[in-house]
């Protein structure tokens, strides 16, 4: 088979990650063509990626006969409108999360990617493709922590990236703290325990920057959920974390409990000077997930090549952003929700 030849929508804060992991870290791909509104971004494609094709508009870039497939990067709102444009006209896609920030609209897009089996469909929920997260998933698969009572998840943003965070939600509506930050937690949870969310109670606060205020962003919120099972789950998100990226995640089972990253580690030096034994901390989600990035690329083009569907795709898109927008309900009315968590039919 000849390259995949992808094209891309978005070249912003992660869609240059990708753009970059396609043209130069993924075996069987070239990124082909390259779509954002920002001309600056269209010029890095071009003369630092070798892109062949720029487009200011998707509609026009997918009309490409030369594409087999899109990688989505554009703010989360056009994600479903993307999706089921591409499917349509034959191509494999990739989109990042959330699959989309209105239950019924994710529920169309499915329809039509269901439609057509033999595209592939994958999402970008990365932390499923980072060495540690699959070492732990195997931990628990293994039955080695025995029953998980309970999963306790942050996920909080370095304030040093803030001021891109408030401009990206000014641009264009993130979908609030849980849609756009505990989305990756609540994946992660149903993927460890392989249970639904049923119950949800959310808070949440603003005390350091009242910029969030204006865009109707909370800087810190806090998750309380039960499973199915009786499984509970504790999320922190936020966007304030002085020291860097802080993702970490607990598992506490009946035989033993984990960490991953309790300590957001950049690597594996230890610093001695006038503050004690520093260890660097990683400082934002490139760093943190670079290696988890290049992965889910690999997997999306090996899934194309191959003809399977990769492991995480829309259901899991819409069962997260079900929880995520119970959260922000039970914010908004400072009530528990309770979700319906049945399979979509
Ligand atoms: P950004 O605001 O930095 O960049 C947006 C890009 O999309 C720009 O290149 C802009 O020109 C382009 N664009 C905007 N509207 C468009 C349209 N209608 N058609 C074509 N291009 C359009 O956004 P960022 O932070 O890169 O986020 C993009 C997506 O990636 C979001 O859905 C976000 O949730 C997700 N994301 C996921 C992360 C992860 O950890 N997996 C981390 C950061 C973002």
């Amino acid at each position: 088979m000849t390259n995949v030849r992808v094209g891309i929508v978005g070249l912003g804060r992660l869609g240059k990650v990708h753009a970059m992991n396609i043209a130069k870290h993924t075996p069987g791909a070239e990124l082909y063509a390259a779509c954002s509104f920002v001309d600056e971004e269209l010029e890095f494609a071009k003369n630092e990626l070798g892109v062949k094709k720029n487009y200011k508009s998707y509609e026009e870039m997918i009309e490409n006969p030369n594409l087999d497939a899109v990688c989505i990067v554009s703010p989360s709102g056009f994600h479903p409108e993307q999706i089921r444009l591409a499917m349509k006209k034959g191509l494999h896609v990739f989109c990042e999360k959330p699959l989309g920030l209105d239950v019924e609209d994710i529920e169309k897009t499915i329809k039509v990617i269901n439609a057509h089996p033999e595209q592939i469909f994958h999402l970008g929920f990365m932390r499923r493709y980072d060495e540690s997260y699959q070492y732990a998933k195997k931990m628990v698969e293994e039955g080695k922590l025995g029953e998980l009572t309970v999963v306790r998840c942050y996920g909080i943003d370095p304030s040093s990236g803030l001021e891109s965070f408030v401009k990206f939600a000014g641009a264009s509506n993130s979908g609030g703290l849980f849609a756009d930050m505990s989305i990756h937690d609540i994946d992660i949870v149903r993927w460890f325990t392989q249970k639904e969310v049923s119950r949800v109670w959310a808070i949440g606060k603003n005390a350091a920057y009242p910029e969030l205020d204006q865009v109707n962003e909370l800087e810190t919120g806090a998750a309380m959920m039960q499973l199915e099972d009786q499984t509970m789950a504790i999320l922190v998100a936020g966007r304030n974390a002085v020291h860097g990226y802080h993702v970490e995640t607990e598992l506490i089972g009946t035989k033993g409990m984990l960490r991953i990253a309790a300590v957001p580690e950049k690597n594996l030096v230890t610093i001695f000077d006038e503050n004690g034994a520093v260890r660097p901390t990683s400082q934002n989600f490139p760093e943190r997930f670079a290696q988890a990035f290049k992965n889910e690329i690999n997997e999306f083009i090996a899934c194309i090549r191959e003809k399977r569907q990769p492991e995480v795709g829309a259901y899991d898109g819409l069962q997260s952003m079900k929880v995520a927008i119970a959260c922000q309900k039970s914010i908004d009315t400072n009530q528990i929700v309770d979700l319906d968590i049945k399979v979509m039919a």
